[in-house]
């Protein structure tokens, strides 16, 4: 059943490559320039889970930061200098974004095998797949070929990476500037069945919204005070915040997602009920439509051919 079901992932995979739009990007980019290049990756990102499990979910939402600002360009990986501004003292980044070392490392690797060939984007999205599928996730074929961007803004990281009080609506509409739609939105959030979140992050919710299930709002608020505790974490899925599954919609089902954001995706009119419903008792179909809808924020705006370079330390321009 497991075999047919990656058969399955797999062939709707290659059926996206051959509709899609986006097709200087493709699987075997490196295959002669660079062929150790995924077998490098995983095993940095075997270490570095065995090492600390949530680093999966760490760099699965730099890669989201990235591709929501400018395209999936390697762009949030450059650190500030004194004449260079970079995203990663935006608003959604600063003392939050994580994991900046361990594309390091992977880059350190992958230069030693192949200099000044692969993309520190490309290494993002690589390191993200493998991250998620050693937290039991879904696992697909990555494209390739992304450039490095030779620019950064933070001012787009302020505007358009969403705040975890964002409505349905502005959700909706963030995601659908990205080319992304209100499935898509729904299946990408899923990525919330891993990883933490800050106290300041949920505080409003637990305190005062009323679509939050009593036990689950007091049980938050023990490591969350009215005031203080702002770094303060919690898991994003009550249940099972390192495996990768489906209990992230079993908590919206029961009105335990923990950011407002979150459970915006079950609640009231318009919200997207039935397919939420669907992923909750149904951890297959989510394994398969995240694949998908990850596959395409990976193709939001590249930088391919001559654009943008290969730079050769993560946190630097060339
Ligand atoms: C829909 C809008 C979204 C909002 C408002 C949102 C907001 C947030 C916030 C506030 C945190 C906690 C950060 C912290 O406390 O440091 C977080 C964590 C996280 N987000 Fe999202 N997010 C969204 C969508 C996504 C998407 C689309 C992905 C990936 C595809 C993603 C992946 C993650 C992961 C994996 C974590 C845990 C990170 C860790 O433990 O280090 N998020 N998100």
């Amino acid at each position: 059943m497991a075999t047919l079901n990656k058969l399955f992932v797999t062939l709707s995979i290659l059926s996206l490559f051959a509709c899609s739009t986006n097709a200087q990007l493709f699987p075997n980019f490196y295959g002669r320039t660079c062929p150790s290049l995924q077998t490098i990756v995983r095993r940095e990102m075997t270490k570095a889970i065995n090492n600390e499990a949530r680093i999966g979910a760490s760099i699965l939402r730099l890669f989201f930061h990235d591709c929501f600002v400018n395209g999936c360009d390697g762009s949030i990986l450059l650190d500030d200098t004194s004449t260079f501004t970079g995203e990663k003292n935006a608003g959604p980044n600063k003392n939050s974004a994580r994991g900046f070392e361990v594309i390091d490392a992977i880059k350190t690797s992958v230069e030693a095998a192949c200099s000044a060939t692969v993309s520190c984007a490309d290494i993002l999205a690589l390191a993200t797949r493998d991250g998620i599928a050693l937290l039991g996730g879904p696992s697909w074929i990555v494209p390739l070929g992304r450039r490095d961007a030779r620019t950064a803004s933070q001012s787009a990281a302020n505007t358009q990476i969403p705040s975890p009080a964002s409505d349905l609506s502005t959700l909706t509409k963030m995601f659908q500037n990205k080319g992304l739609t209100l499935r898509d939105l729904t299946v990408l959030s899923g990525a919330h069945t891993i990883g933490q979140a800050e106290c300041q992050f949920f505080r409003n919710r637990i305190y005062n919204e009323t679509n939050i299930d009593t036990n689950f709002a007091t049980l938050r608020k023990a490591n969350c005070p009215l005031s203080g505790g702002d770094t303060n974490l919690a898991p994003l899925d009550s249940v099972s915040p390192v495996t990768f599954d489906n209990n992230y919609y079993r908590d919206l089902v029961a009105n335990k997602g923990l950011l407002n954001s979150d459970q915006a995706l079950f609640n009231g009119v318009g919200s997207p009920v039935s397919l939420v419903r669907a992923y909750s008792i149904n951890g297959f179909a989510f394994r398969r439509d995240f694949a998908f809808a990850m596959v395409k924020m990976s193709r939001i705006s590249p930088l391919t051919g001559t654009n943008g370079e290969i730079r050769k330390n993560c946190r630097l321009v060339n």
